[in-house]
């Protein structure tokens, strides 16, 4: 018998009705990987699907994009040198600074959002100045860099500054470094609870940032802490984040849903490197159906409480909604 529950699935006009979480193309943020040259397109092994591009590519790509009804984009630079504080990063003609410029310059009605970190751009691999004597990120250096940094995005034409790197207090040094240099309308996303992750594995290979020795266990969160997550995320609140964020989205979908209930900020989740790759291999060795599971998946994220979901995945979805 169709009784309380079965009626209303019968009809897939009445299915339509009744759902509860719908995605748009206009919930995504889709991650660039820029480089500098002419005319590059390096797919990376270990990622199916993603480009290390040159600016111009990126700018085609945009393209393609906005043709997809995607119109933000997450920017993350692979410099030509590297050295111990990162200085690429800290440079008014830096990758990133470059790319900002000549991108909003061909697409003004692009949302243009810049990671803020330091991994990409020191030798050793990690998210700011080291700490000789401890072996590990300096905090506080770290911090005075973050804010420059910020300064050179934002002067650039970024249109939102993401940091990454997991400092404490990041998100009020980089605040007042802008909102100093005449920035205060240019909102922070911050990465406020983000995991030291195995997921991260294949991003490290397209963005040549893995660190050269040791680990990120001394700035990025414990998987195992939950009421710590949700602490930093609160705490990032209070220092005038505008956009928190999880990450990775898929093993932490209970930290999305805490932190929807402890905050009413918008949430983004980052649906990280290796998730992408984990459905995108499965998919080719013919174990799933690879458009069904990636649209649940990333279903999965918004209904657990996320607002804002970065994706490898956009273009695919987008073209799919
Ligand atoms: C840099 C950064 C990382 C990612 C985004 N920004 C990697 C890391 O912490 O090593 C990961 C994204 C992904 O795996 O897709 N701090
Ligand atoms: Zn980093």
């Amino acid at each position: 018998m169709f009784a309380r529950f079965r009626r209303k699935r019968l009809h897939p006009v009445l299915r339509d009705l009744v759902r509860e979480t719908v995605l748009t193309p206009k919930d995504f943020i889709y991650p660039l990987f820029i480089r500098s040259g002419e005319g590059i397109r390096n797919e990376v092994a270990s990622m199916p699907g993603v480009f290390q591009m040159s600016i111009d590519e990126a700018i085609k790509e945009c393209e393609t994009l906005k043709a997809l009804g995607l119109k933000s984009v997450i920017l993350f630079g692979i410099p030509d040198v590297k050295d111990s504080v990162g200085s690429d990063a800290l440079c008014e003609h830096g990758i990133i600074a470059t790319a900002v410029r000549e991108m909003k310059a061909a697409h003004p009605d692009m949302l243009i959002v810049t990671d803020l970190c330091f991994c990409e751009y020191t030798d050793h691999g990690h998210c700011g100045v080291l700490n000789p004597a401890l072996q590990t990120v300096d905090n506080d250096i770290t911090l005075q860099n973050l804010a420059k940094q910020a300064v050179v995005h934002a002067k650039a034409g970024a249109d939102m500054i993401a940091p990454s790197g997991m400092m404490d207090g990041m998100i009020m040094a980089i605040r007042e470094g802008l909102d100093e240099a005449g920035f205060s309308h240019i909102p922070i996303m911050s990465y406020s609870t983000k995991f030291a992750s195995a997921y991260y594995g294949p991003f490290r290979d397209v963005a040549e940032s893995a660190p050269s020795f040791g680990d990120r266990r001394s700035y990025q969160m414990d998987p195992a802490n939950r009421r710590e997550a949700i602490l930093e995320s609160l705490e990032d609140e209070r220092e005038g984040a505008d956009i928190l964020m999880v990450k990775p989205a898929l093993a932490y979908l209970d930290i999305i849903r805490d932190i929807r209930e402890a905050s009413d900020l918008p949430l983004a989740v980052y649906n990280v490197s290796g998730e992408y790759s984990m459905l995108k291999m499965a998919g080719r060795a013919g174990v799933i159906d690879y458009e069904r599971v990636m649209m649940e998946t990333l279903l999965g994220f918004k209904r657990a409480g996320a607002d804002i979901i970065i994706s490898y995945h956009a273009k695919e979805a987008a073209e799919l909604l």
